[in-house]
């Protein structure tokens, strides 16, 4: 079987813990915390999701779906990308591990059905199928080109209705100097007012940003062991939200080391999340019982190279035999703490 083989059974997840992603403890309870304060507050609006992977996040945003709203995501899986810099991207890290029936497959073993799927680039969102204001989040997790997340904002701008959400990710990575452009255009040109950083995503919204933060700090995140600053700048005011995990670096699950450099391989500590088959119950007891959590993976380490979505960057694999990197999508949570919470 190859690992793009779409005709075998995946294996299925018994937490999404198993499910291979890049989705941290930060923004999985800022992602639920701000929805539920949604729901709570009676806010309805449907859900947006561009860039899907395996599902780690979309089996939450799916968690927080209410009756009479929808779920639409978003993700090329097996489909080739529309142009050659997006296409190295997804050879880089995507690749060996995506196909769309491992994603529904992941996704059905935490939610009785499916969402909305769009199998294609997030430049089809903007023709008009989803509807202006009608969504009170989005996500957008797709192509970290810049060229693609300017579009990706758009969308999602003329997606959102009221006090909805956006969440950017990789906003400040150093791998991704692209999103950290459309980011900081959308503020300062777009209207895009900040409400909440944390070491990997931006949130942000176009309505009332005094709003979402009254949401935001109306939990006790000092309390349970976050990191929470005000900050101040250019006329903005946001918070950072931050988790220092006391095991060490969070992780996320790995995908195969196959899609990777040689030398971003040797860095590679494991494989990806084992298949749950043997260890699992059922997709069913799974629903049941572990549906509503998630919980830190297991792997140690995220192994790979800052270059996991830019292709050509052969200077940035030299560069990691030097100095290993230990996760693939953002820096170790060493050089998070010192860039993120120390600041220039
Ligand atoms: C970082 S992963 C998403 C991770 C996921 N949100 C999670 O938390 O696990 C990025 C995804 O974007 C998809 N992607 C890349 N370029 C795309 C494009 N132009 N249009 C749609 N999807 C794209 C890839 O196939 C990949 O699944």
């Amino acid at each position: 079987m190859s690992l793009t083989d779409t005709t075998a059974a995946p294996a299925v997840p018994a937490t999404s813990a198993d499910v291979p992603g890049w989705f941290f403890r930060a923004d999985r309870e800022a992602f639920g915390w701000l929805l539920a304060r949604q729901t709570a507050a009676r806010v309805t609006g449907d859900l947006l999701e561009m860039g899907t992977y395996l599902g780690r996040s979309a089996i939450l945003l799916g968690e927080h779906l209410a009756p009479g709203e929808t779920f639409t995501v978003c993700d090329l899986f097996d489909l080739d990308a529309p142009d050659d810099d997006n296409s190295a991207e997804m050879s880089m890290s995507y690749r060996s591990t995506l196909t769309r029936r491992a994603f529904e497959a992941n996704y059905l073993a935490f939610h009785p059905e499916l969402p909305v799927i769009v199998q294609g680039p997030t430049s089809l969102l903007a023709d008009g199928r989803i509807p202006a204001d009608s969504c009170r989040f989005v996500h957008v997790d797709a192509s970290h080109l810049y060229e693609h997340v300017a579009g990706d904002i758009l969308v999602a701008r003329d997606a959102l209705a009221g006090n909805g959400l956006i969440a950017l990710d990789d906003y400040r990575a150093p791998h991704t100097p692209g999103v950290a452009a459309a980011v900081w255009e959308a503020v300062f040109t777009l209207g895009l007012k900040p409400v909440l950083l944390t070491p990997e995503k931006f949130y942000g919204t176009w309505g009332d940003p005094d709003a979402v933060r009254a949401d935001l700090l109306a939990r006790d995140w000092r309390g349970e062991g976050f990191r929470l600053d005000e900050e101040h700048f250019a006329g903005q005011l946001c918070h950072r939200l931050a988790w220092d995990d006391p095991d060490g670096p969070e992780t996320g699950a790995t995908p195969a080391p196959a899609a990777r450099s040689p030398a971003a391989s040797s860095s590679t500590c494991c494989p990806p999340s084992p298949p749950a088959r043997s260890a699992a119950p059922s997709a069913r007891a799974a629903r049941g019982g572990a549906r509503a959590r998630l919980q830190t993976p297991a792997c140690p380490t995220t192994p790979g190279t800052h270059s996991r979505r830019t292709g050509r960057k052969t200077k940035y694999i030299q560069y990691e035999a030097f100095h290993p990197a230990r996760r693939e999508h953002a820096p170790d949570a060493a050089g998070l703490r010192r860039g993120f919470e120390d600041g220039p």
